[in-house]
Protein backbone atom coordinates (compact mmCIF):
# COMPACT_ATOMS: atom_id res chain seq x y z
CA UNK A 1 0.00 0.00 0.00
CA UNK A 2 1.21 3.50 -1.10
CA UNK A 3 1.68 6.34 1.73
CA UNK A 4 2.11 9.64 1.08
CA UNK A 5 0.91 11.08 4.48
CA UNK A 6 1.98 14.06 5.25
CA UNK A 7 3.69 14.83 1.97
CA UNK A 8 3.57 18.21 0.43
CA UNK A 9 2.51 17.75 -2.91
CA UNK A 10 2.35 20.84 -5.38
CA UNK A 11 0.31 19.83 -8.26
CA UNK A 12 0.08 21.94 -11.52
CA UNK A 13 -2.18 21.47 -13.83
CA UNK A 14 -1.48 22.58 -17.75
CA UNK A 15 -2.94 23.55 -20.76
CA UNK A 16 -3.32 19.32 -21.93
CA UNK A 17 -7.15 19.93 -21.48
CA UNK A 18 -8.28 16.89 -23.47
CA UNK A 19 -6.03 14.86 -20.05
CA UNK A 20 -7.53 17.38 -17.50
CA UNK A 21 -10.15 15.12 -16.27
CA UNK A 22 -8.03 12.15 -15.93
CA UNK A 23 -5.88 13.89 -14.38
CA UNK A 24 -8.09 14.99 -11.36
CA UNK A 25 -8.45 11.08 -11.10
CA UNK A 26 -4.99 10.82 -9.99
CA UNK A 27 -4.79 13.83 -7.94
CA UNK A 28 -7.49 12.37 -6.17
CA UNK A 29 -5.71 9.11 -5.87
CA UNK A 30 -2.72 11.36 -4.39
CA UNK A 31 -4.34 12.81 -2.04
CA UNK A 32 -6.32 9.42 -1.03
CA UNK A 33 -2.68 8.42 -0.13
CA UNK A 34 -2.08 10.90 1.96
CA UNK A 35 -0.52 13.57 0.56
CA UNK A 36 -1.41 17.76 1.36
CA UNK A 37 -2.01 18.93 -1.89
CA UNK A 38 -1.72 22.87 -3.29
CA UNK A 39 -3.02 22.80 -6.47
CA UNK A 40 -1.68 25.36 -9.18
CA UNK A 41 -2.95 26.05 -12.54
CA UNK A 42 -1.20 27.70 -15.38
CA UNK A 43 -2.69 30.77 -16.51
CA UNK A 44 -4.35 29.42 -19.74
CA UNK A 45 -5.92 26.13 -17.66
CA UNK A 46 -7.13 28.77 -15.32
CA UNK A 47 -8.65 31.16 -17.96
CA UNK A 48 -9.74 28.75 -20.70
CA UNK A 49 -13.07 26.73 -21.20
CA UNK A 50 -12.86 24.00 -23.86
CA UNK A 51 -15.08 21.35 -24.75
CA UNK A 52 -13.35 18.70 -22.37
CA UNK A 53 -14.55 21.53 -19.36
CA UNK A 54 -14.64 24.75 -18.18
CA UNK A 55 -11.57 26.45 -16.55
CA UNK A 56 -14.22 27.14 -13.48
CA UNK A 57 -15.16 22.86 -13.20
CA UNK A 58 -11.48 22.14 -12.70
CA UNK A 59 -10.44 24.52 -10.40
CA UNK A 60 -13.32 23.72 -8.36
CA UNK A 61 -12.46 20.09 -8.54
CA UNK A 62 -8.74 20.74 -7.35
CA UNK A 63 -10.16 23.21 -4.50
CA UNK A 64 -12.79 20.09 -3.29
CA UNK A 65 -9.89 17.41 -3.67
CA UNK A 66 -7.19 19.43 -2.05
CA UNK A 67 -9.58 20.93 1.03
CA UNK A 68 -7.97 24.25 -0.04
CA UNK A 69 -9.28 27.35 -0.76
CA UNK A 70 -7.12 28.83 -3.59
CA UNK A 71 -5.48 27.55 -6.74
CA UNK A 72 -1.94 28.88 -7.24
CA UNK A 73 -2.18 30.97 -10.74
CA UNK A 74 0.01 33.49 -11.40
CA UNK A 75 4.07 33.82 -11.09
CA UNK A 76 3.45 36.18 -8.33
CA UNK A 77 1.26 33.55 -6.22
CA UNK A 78 4.15 30.88 -7.22
CA UNK A 79 7.34 32.66 -5.91
CA UNK A 80 7.30 31.93 -2.46
CA UNK A 81 7.36 28.30 -2.69
CA UNK A 82 10.71 28.67 -2.57
CA UNK A 83 12.18 31.00 0.22
CA UNK A 84 9.29 29.16 2.35
CA UNK A 85 10.00 25.89 0.85
CA UNK A 86 6.44 24.65 0.86
CA UNK A 87 6.80 21.71 -1.20
CA UNK A 88 7.91 18.71 -0.63
CA UNK A 89 7.18 17.50 -4.22
CA UNK A 90 5.95 19.19 -7.30
CA UNK A 91 4.24 17.29 -9.94
CA UNK A 92 3.31 18.81 -12.60
CA UNK A 93 0.50 16.78 -14.59
CA UNK A 94 -0.64 16.88 -17.58
CA UNK A 95 2.27 18.70 -18.89
CA UNK A 96 2.42 20.50 -22.59
CA UNK A 97 5.02 20.68 -24.30
CA UNK A 98 5.61 24.13 -23.60
CA UNK A 99 5.49 24.29 -19.95
CA UNK A 100 8.34 21.14 -20.91
CA UNK A 101 10.17 22.88 -23.09
CA UNK A 102 10.03 25.91 -21.04
CA UNK A 103 11.43 23.63 -18.05
CA UNK A 104 13.85 22.44 -20.13
CA UNK A 105 15.62 26.02 -21.70
CA UNK A 106 15.29 27.62 -18.17
CA UNK A 107 12.37 30.35 -19.60
CA UNK A 108 10.34 31.07 -16.36
CA UNK A 109 7.78 32.98 -17.95
CA UNK A 110 4.62 31.10 -16.68
CA UNK A 111 2.68 30.02 -12.99
CA UNK A 112 4.31 26.31 -13.65
CA UNK A 113 7.61 27.58 -14.50
CA UNK A 114 7.88 29.67 -11.73
CA UNK A 115 6.97 27.30 -9.36
CA UNK A 116 9.33 25.05 -11.12
CA UNK A 117 12.69 27.03 -10.45
CA UNK A 118 10.90 27.93 -7.07
CA UNK A 119 10.90 24.74 -5.84
CA UNK A 120 14.00 23.39 -7.78
CA UNK A 121 16.36 25.57 -5.76
CA UNK A 122 15.40 23.87 -2.84
CA UNK A 123 17.12 21.03 -4.39
CA UNK A 124 13.31 18.95 -4.08
CA UNK A 125 11.88 16.75 -7.22
CA UNK A 126 9.85 17.41 -9.76
CA UNK A 127 8.08 14.68 -11.56
CA UNK A 128 6.14 15.72 -15.08
CA UNK A 129 3.46 13.74 -16.62
CA UNK A 130 3.65 14.60 -20.32
CA UNK A 131 0.71 14.87 -22.48
CA UNK A 132 1.84 16.47 -26.22
CA UNK A 133 1.16 15.68 -29.64
CA UNK A 134 4.43 16.26 -30.45
CA UNK A 135 6.17 14.78 -27.86
CA UNK A 136 8.06 12.51 -30.40
CA UNK A 137 8.86 15.26 -32.79
CA UNK A 138 9.57 18.68 -32.08
CA UNK A 139 9.47 18.35 -28.07
CA UNK A 140 11.20 14.57 -27.98
CA UNK A 141 14.73 16.44 -27.28
CA UNK A 142 13.42 18.81 -24.74
CA UNK A 143 12.48 15.62 -22.63
CA UNK A 144 15.47 14.30 -23.52
CA UNK A 145 17.28 17.22 -22.03
CA UNK A 146 14.60 16.95 -18.36
CA UNK A 147 15.84 13.50 -18.69
CA UNK A 148 19.56 14.60 -17.99
CA UNK A 149 18.57 17.25 -15.10
CA UNK A 150 19.20 16.65 -11.07
CA UNK A 151 15.79 16.14 -9.46
CA UNK A 152 13.42 15.92 -12.46
CA UNK A 153 11.90 13.03 -13.35
CA UNK A 154 8.88 11.63 -16.18
CA UNK A 155 6.10 9.51 -15.29
CA UNK A 156 5.90 6.71 -17.76
CA UNK A 157 4.59 7.00 -20.83
CA UNK A 158 3.04 5.52 -24.22
CA UNK A 159 2.09 6.23 -27.68
CA UNK A 160 -1.69 7.05 -27.27
CA UNK A 161 -2.56 6.78 -30.79
CA UNK A 162 0.96 5.72 -32.94
CA UNK A 163 -2.08 5.10 -35.77
CA UNK A 164 -3.76 8.86 -36.31
CA UNK A 165 -0.84 10.87 -34.05
CA UNK A 166 2.06 9.25 -34.54
CA UNK A 167 4.62 11.98 -32.56
CA UNK A 168 2.02 11.95 -29.63
CA UNK A 169 2.82 10.71 -25.97
CA UNK A 170 0.94 10.64 -22.75
CA UNK A 171 1.73 9.62 -19.00
CA UNK A 172 0.04 7.15 -17.29
CA UNK A 173 -1.28 9.52 -14.36
CA UNK A 174 -2.08 6.38 -12.62
CA UNK A 175 1.16 6.14 -11.99
CA UNK A 176 1.55 9.48 -10.02
CA UNK A 177 1.47 7.94 -6.83
CA UNK A 178 4.01 5.45 -7.62
CA UNK A 179 6.38 7.97 -9.47
CA UNK A 180 6.33 10.18 -6.43
CA UNK A 181 7.72 7.68 -4.08
CA UNK A 182 10.39 6.46 -6.52
CA UNK A 183 11.63 10.41 -6.98
CA UNK A 184 11.94 10.95 -3.35
CA UNK A 185 14.23 7.58 -3.28
CA UNK A 186 16.53 9.40 -6.13
CA UNK A 187 15.09 7.11 -8.92
CA UNK A 188 13.16 7.49 -11.94
CA UNK A 189 10.27 4.89 -11.91
CA UNK A 190 10.67 2.37 -14.63
CA UNK A 191 9.43 1.01 -17.02
CA UNK A 192 9.59 4.67 -18.45
CA UNK A 193 8.37 3.58 -22.07
CA UNK A 194 5.02 1.90 -21.48
CA UNK A 195 3.61 -0.62 -24.00
C1 LIG B 1 -8.39 22.33 -26.65
C2 LIG B 1 -6.90 22.38 -26.52
C3 LIG B 1 -6.18 21.23 -26.25
C4 LIG B 1 -4.78 21.27 -26.13
N1 LIG B 1 -4.11 20.11 -25.83
C5 LIG B 1 -2.77 20.13 -25.68
C6 LIG B 1 -2.08 18.93 -25.32
O1 LIG B 1 -2.67 17.87 -25.11
N2 LIG B 1 -0.74 19.00 -25.16
C7 LIG B 1 -0.05 20.15 -25.36
O2 LIG B 1 1.19 20.14 -25.22
N3 LIG B 1 -0.67 21.32 -25.68
C8 LIG B 1 -2.02 21.31 -25.84
N4 LIG B 1 -2.69 22.50 -26.15
C9 LIG B 1 -1.91 23.73 -26.35
C10 LIG B 1 -1.56 24.41 -25.02
O3 LIG B 1 -2.73 24.67 -24.26
C11 LIG B 1 -0.77 25.70 -25.32
O4 LIG B 1 0.52 25.35 -25.81
C12 LIG B 1 -0.63 26.59 -24.10
O5 LIG B 1 0.17 27.72 -24.45
C13 LIG B 1 0.00 25.85 -22.95
O6 LIG B 1 0.25 26.74 -21.87
P1 LIG B 1 0.78 26.14 -20.49
O7 LIG B 1 1.86 25.17 -20.82
O8 LIG B 1 1.28 27.34 -19.73
O9 LIG B 1 -0.42 25.53 -19.82
C14 LIG B 1 -4.09 22.50 -26.29
C15 LIG B 1 -4.81 23.67 -26.54
C16 LIG B 1 -6.20 23.62 -26.65
C17 LIG B 1 -6.96 24.91 -26.89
Amino acid sequence: MISLNGLRVGFAFTGSFCMLSKTLEALKMTAAYGADITPIMSEITASTDTRFGTSDYFKNEMLKISEKSTVISSIREAEPIGPKKLLDVLVIAPCTGNTLTKLALGITDSCVTMAAKAHLRNGRPVIIGVSSNDGLSNTAKNIGLLMNYKNVYIVPYKQDDFDKKPTSIVSDMELIPQSIISALDGKQLQPLILT
